[in-house]
């Protein structure tokens, strides 16, 4: 079936069934939590290397080092298992199985495990034939294996969308599987990779899906976080109409910890990840973490900005050759504003206004710098605000309206 017979069915279907939408109450705020794809891949030889493989070991030590780490109370809630837990073959009555060496006590035990740390447990699977690491997918099995997660204790599934003979799958198999999520009346979050599919209807799959996989996947690479943040740029407008409570994009993982981003890069993804409103999966080794990376996936002020009730993705706003800003509209007539600079070479200065920045609703804000967690003053709409920016980072800005006229322009006086 080509393209446009896939999408013609996709709205036919979607016009029939669960018209009411995914009205699951999950996802009210972007999900957050940890992944095991980017970092750990799926490296299965236990026997050579047990402590990195996929198997019920990593994701208890992970869901310890979330839970003990700090990581748990600023929000990251979601161990997620993705590809490569299953035995290669389904058992003799066709339901799911986990790898029998590598998950000796089986999923329920780990769901429980996991549960017990007060957190929750996700697991990956394809909306085809094969999961895209070659294991069962879930074709032909939709209803069964959302009975299965359900019975397990699975709290989210992220559905991807490999081997999915030439996109036909598509629409009827994700609207399908988010009705069978409903109706096995546990609250399970559904989380879709789309990303498959050319041009897709970012508005209609919210309807089916909790979470959006957009893009390419994420690697160990700055320019990696470079090419999917352009993407969001170029989409903005797409996305964010189609994105909001219950339903968010997702940017794919927080690369953040891992080998290549330096302390500054880490930072810019930590902004722009959030002003974006994109679910924040980290995916890195929480149990070995530099402390001073750590330190960035726990600011809360920067969490606060993704996690806002509002729900709204933030937009770039304005780009020359160094520099782009990105601005979030949030509860309570605030807005978080990021300034990136893409420079390589050296710190530079960036001079703006609240009035530049489109921060516009109220005479007089407050502004606080996120990473610094320090005020920088109030701002009336033509106030000058300087900041400098280092090289490949950012600064990132809370401006909250205000009718105290006392402190206007402490910081540019120096004090
Ligand atoms: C795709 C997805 C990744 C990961 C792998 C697993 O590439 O985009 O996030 O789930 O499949 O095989």
């Amino acid at each position: 079936m080509d393209l446009a017979k896939s999408a013609v069915l996709f709205f036919t279907l979607s016009s029939l069934s669960l018209v009411e939408g995914l009205d699951n109450g999950l996802a009210r705020t972007p999900p957050m939590g940890w992944n095991s794809w980017e970092r750990f891949r799926c490296n299965i030889d236990c026997e050579n290397d047990p402590k990195n493989c996929i198997s019920e070991v990593l994701y208890r030590e992970m869901a310890d080092a979330l839970a003990d780490g700090g990581f748990k109370q600023a929000g990251y809630e979601f161990i997620n298992m993705d590809d490569c837990w299953m035995s290669k073959a389904r058992d003799a009555q066709g339901r799911l199985q986990p790898d029998p060496l590598r998950f000796p006590n089986g999923l329920k035990a780990l769901a429980d495990y996991i549960h017990s740390k007060g957190l929750k447990f996700g697991l990956y699977q394809s909306m085809g034939l094969k999961t895209c690491a070659g294991y069962p997918g879930i074709w032909g099995h939709i209803e069964d294996d959302a009975k299965t997660y359900a019975e397990w204790g699975i709290d989210l599934v992220k559905m991807d969308s490999c081997y999915n003979l030439g996109k036909k799958l598509f629409g009827e198999g994700f609207i399908n599987m988010s009705r069978a999520l409903i109706e096995t009346h546990r609250p399970i979050v559904f989380s879709c990779e789309w990303a498959h599919e050319l041009n897709p209807n970012f508005t209609e799959i919210g309807e089916y899906c909790n979470s959006v996989r957009d893009f390419e996947d994420m690697q160990d690479s700055w320019d990696k976080v470079l090419f999917i943040l352009d993407w969001f740029a170029s989409m903005q407008d797409i996305l964010a109409n189609a994105s909001g409570p219950g339903r968010y994009n997702d940017a794919d993982f927080l690369i953040i910890g891992d080998f290549t981003l330096s302390y500054e890069q880490a930072q810019s993804q930590m902004a722009l990840w959030s002003v974006m409103t994109s679910q924040l999966f980290m995916s890195n080794d929480l149990r070995d973490i530099d402390p001073k990376m750590k330190e960035i996936l726990l600011n809360l002020e920067v969490i606060a900005v993704n996690q806002d009730k509002l729900g709204k993705m933030g937009k770039r706003i304005y780009k020359n050759s160094y520099f782009e800003v990105w601005t979030k509209v949030m509860e309570n007539g605030s807005y978080a504003a990021v300034i990136f600079s893409r420079a390589t070479d050296m710190p530079h200065n960036f001079t703006t206004t609240m009035k530049d920045l489109k921060i516009t609703d109220s005479p007089l804000y407050s502004v606080r710098d996120l990473f610094k967690h320090k005020d920088i003053g109030n701002f009336k709409q033509n106030d000058k605000l300087e900041v400098s920016v280092n090289p490949n980072g950012v600064v990132m800005i809370k401006a909250t309206p205000t009718n105290n006229e006392q402190n206007a322009s402490l910081w540019k006086e120096g004090k």
